[in-house]
């Protein structure tokens, strides 16, 4: 039987071993009370981690940014997010449709808006008040482009000299902080909280944390609460996601290097592929004559999963199920299938 190769995320991976004996062993208690030692356990490691005051464990990035959106503003406000945003796109507009707030989205460089200031209009009676600013790095449609800690500072200072918060969407900043070489805190002292995801690259079952001061963490806790995240003997699923902090963090230069042997690979072939920089390939397969279902299906029937991003676009993302081995038999299938009229 042919292996399956599913690149259509790395939300994809199943927990280690480590993490199924955590799962079985950690300490529990109604984290509603405050109670589970094992969430506990994880909220402190994450915060001294990502070095802000304190941290607390959502069900997923999604729940986590909307309760952080949620925390930072007030009905009729606005928020300043680029517009290929996964906030923006994908997180089924809970903003406007629970928080009452609007966006804005505005074009960005994969990411990066070094023009932030001409998006900033003052104050005026007319328009809603901009009270908040998001960032996503790596940035999931732009193929895990990186934004540098330069990058995040200019941006990061705009916003802040006008008021605004700051939120980074970092379900993948650990990819980030890998491809660039740095520290996360290089990252989370520019902004006033961030997401980020335990349950993709770094292979826990569930969950994501959002961090920030004190203060923002309480509003948060009470947000998820009211968005119907607060959840009892969560330890349970809290020991996997420590672990998965804890250990998993080194491994994604693999993940990046195999991305780039495919990116490489199908640049060789003539596609046009994103810069890439982390586990996420992006592909124009217009450019070879190709529509994004017709690219999808000749892999398919082969056991090779990957996801369209639009018409013409599609999305590979490598993680720890994908060997390098795996990367050789997908481009050898592309070579033979997306080449034949
Ligand atoms: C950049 C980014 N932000 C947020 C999320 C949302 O995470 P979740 O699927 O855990 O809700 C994702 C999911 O893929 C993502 O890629």
């Amino acid at each position: 039987m042919t292996k399956l190769i599913d690149l259509r995320s790395d939300t994809v991976t199943k927990p280690t071993d480590a993490m199924k004996e955590a799962a079985i062993k950690s300490e529990l208690g109604d984290d509603v009370f405050g109670d589970d030692p094992t969430v506990n356990e994880l909220e402190r490691y994450a915060a001294d981690l990502v070095g802000m005051e304190s941290a607390i464990f959502v069900s997923s990035g999604t729940q986590g940014n909307l309760a952080a959106i949620l925390a930072h503003t007030r009905t009729g406000d606005e928020v300043l997010l680029e517009n290929e945003s996964h906030i923006y796109h994908y997180e089924v507009g809970g903003m406007s449709s629970i928080g009452g707030v609007i966006p804005r989205a505005i074009p960005s460089q994969k990411g990066y808006i070094p023009d932030l200031n001409e998006y900033i209009r003052g104050e005026n009676i007319h328009y809603a008040p901009t009270t908040l600013f998001c960032i996503e790095n790596t940035h999931s449609r732009n193929g895990g482009y990186a934004l540098s800690v330069e990058q995040v500072a200019n941006m990061s200072k705009i916003a802040h000299d006008n008021n605004f918060k700051v939120h980074m969407d970092g379900a993948r900043i650990f990819n980030a902080v890998v491809y660039h070489n740095t520290d996360v805190r290089e990252y989370t002292k520019l902004v006033d909280s961030m997401q980020f995801c335990l349950s993709k690259g770094l292979s826990a079952p569930v969950g994501s944390m959002v961090a920030g001061d004190k203060e923002f963490i309480d509003i948060v806790r009470r947000k998820r609460k009211m968005l119907g995240g607060g959840m009892r003997q969560v330890g349970i699923i809290a020991g996997p996601a420590l672990v998965a902090l804890r250990d998993m963090r080194d491994r994604l230069k693999i993940d990046h290097d195999n991305a780039s042997i495919l990116a490489d690979g199908l640049r060789k072939m003539g596609v046009k592929v994103f810069e890439n920089h982390t586990n996420i390939v992006v592909c124009d397969v217009s450019s070879i004559g190709l529509s994004s279902s017709e690219a999808i299906d000749r892999l398919d029937k082969f056991g090779i999963l990957i996801v369209p991003f639009s018409n013409i676009l599609v999305r590979f993302t490598t993680h720890r199920h994908i060997s390098a081995e795996d990367i050789q038999t997908t481009l050898d299938r592309i070579e033979k299938e997306w080449f034949v009229s």
